[in-house]
Parts: C-alpha cells; sequence; structure tokens
C-alpha cells in the first residue's frame, strides 16, 4: 500500500478528532514521530490496519465508520491526480474507466504499484455493477470512494452493496440512475 494513503488517512483523522489522539494513535508507524514519508513510499497493509484498529478503540468509532467515510474524503484527492487519462463527464464513464485507464497510467509512472480489481459491468441502461476485490479486504474503503464518486458527479445514484461472505476480498456494488 502507498504513502498516500496513510498520511491521507492521518490528515482526514487530525481534522475528524484533532492532533492529540491522532498522534497518539500514529507513534511508531511509519510516519509516528518526526518521521518523513514520501506519498509513493511502500507501507505493509498490516500497518494501515492496526493504526485504524486504534483509532477506532481510542475515539469509540468503528473500522468501517472510519474506512467509509475516509473514502469519502480520499476520492477528492485520487480526482486530483494530474493524469493523462481525459476526465469523464459522467459518472458510470468515470468508474468504468478507472481498472483501464487511470491504473493503467499510473502503473507506468509508478513501479510496485497493488490495485485492487474493479471491474464493472453495465447491468441495463441505468444500472452499474463494480466488483472490488483485493487480498487487503477493504471493501468499506471502497465504498467510501464510490461514495465520494457520487456525491462528486451530483448524480441522483443509490448504492447497494453485496459483500460476499464466503469471500470477504469480494464485494459487489450495485449502482442505479434514478
Ligand atoms: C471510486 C472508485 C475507486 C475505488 C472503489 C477504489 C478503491 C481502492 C481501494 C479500496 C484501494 C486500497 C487498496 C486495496 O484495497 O487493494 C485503492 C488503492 C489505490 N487506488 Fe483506488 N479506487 C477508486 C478510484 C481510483 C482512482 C480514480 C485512482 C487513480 C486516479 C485510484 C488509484 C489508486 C492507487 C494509486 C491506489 C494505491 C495502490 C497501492 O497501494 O499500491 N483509485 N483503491
Amino acid at each position: 500500500m502507498q504513502g498516500f494513503i496513510l498520511k491521507g488517512f492521518r490528515d482526514y483523522a487530525s481534522r475528524r478528532f484533532g492532533t492529540d489522539v491522532v498522534k497518539d494513535v500514529f507513534e511508531g508507524s511509519s510516519i509516528g514521530g518526526d518521521r518523513r514519508l514520501a506519498a509513493w513510499d511502500y507501507v505493509g497493509p498490516d500497518e494501515f490496519s492496526s493504526v485504524i484498529e486504534r483509532l477506532a478503540q481510542q475515539t469509540g468509532t468503528t473500522r468501517s465508520d472510519l474506512l467509509i467515510r475516509f473514502g469519502e474524503v480520499m476520492f477528492q484527492t485520487l480526482i486530483n491526480l494530474p493524469l493523462r487519462q481525459q476526465r469523464c463527464l459522467t459518472l458510470f464513464r468515470y468508474l468504468e474507466s478507472i481498472e483501464t485507464g487511470f491504473c493503467q497510467e499510473l502503473d507506468e509512472l509508478v513501479p510496485r504499484l497493488e490495485f485492487p480489481g474493479l471491474a464493472c459491468c453495465r447491468l441495463g441502461e441505468t444500472t452499474l455493477e463494480m466488483v472490488y476485490a483485493s487480498p487487503l479486504q477493504l471493501g468499506d474503503l471502497a465504498e467510501g470512494l464510490i461514495r465520494g464518486s457520487i456525491l462528486h458527479f451530483a448524480e441522483p445514484v443509490t448504492l447497494e452493496r453485496f459483500d460476499d461472505a464466503a469471500d470477504p476480498a469480494r464485494v459487489r456494488f450495485v449502482l442505479t440512475r434514478e
């Protein structure tokens, strides 16, 4: 996992809970104390997980709530990355182009990226399915990012989520335009 996710999470948590709480939680992590972490430095997924668990315990929130709400905010970072890939005008086109457009372009720029699968399929004129698949099992973060994209495009779309009890690494999302 890339450093920008952990750094973005720390910024988000500082705004929501204050810098004192966050300082304790991040103590001992790659960005605790005076350590500097570059956006594209590698951070082990276990480290991200343990920071989230500690913050959830300390603030009485849930891991899910933290990840979903962070995802909504993180979407703004992703959509503002200066990439060649053309901006899409509609939400569905945008989501469909992530796996084949943005991710491939970034792959050429930054080595060792590990993107989740984000396969899209039109189920009808007004319905899009997106299947998140990743060994990191961050379906909550994926939900937050999708929610962030819906807010960004400001289209009247409802989101449904279907977890796979047999496979926690896979979550199916269905977006329906009203
Ligand atoms: C709303 C759509 C999106 C969803 C649901 C999504 C989901 C995720 C999730 C859950 C992760 C954490 C890693 C994992 O679970 O395996 C991730 C990582 C990442 N995503 Fe996305 N993403 C979206 C859009 C984008 C866009 C538009 C970009 C690029 C412009 C992007 C670039 C990245 C990068 C660079 C990483 C880090 C990969 C790594 O750590 O090696 N994502 N994404």
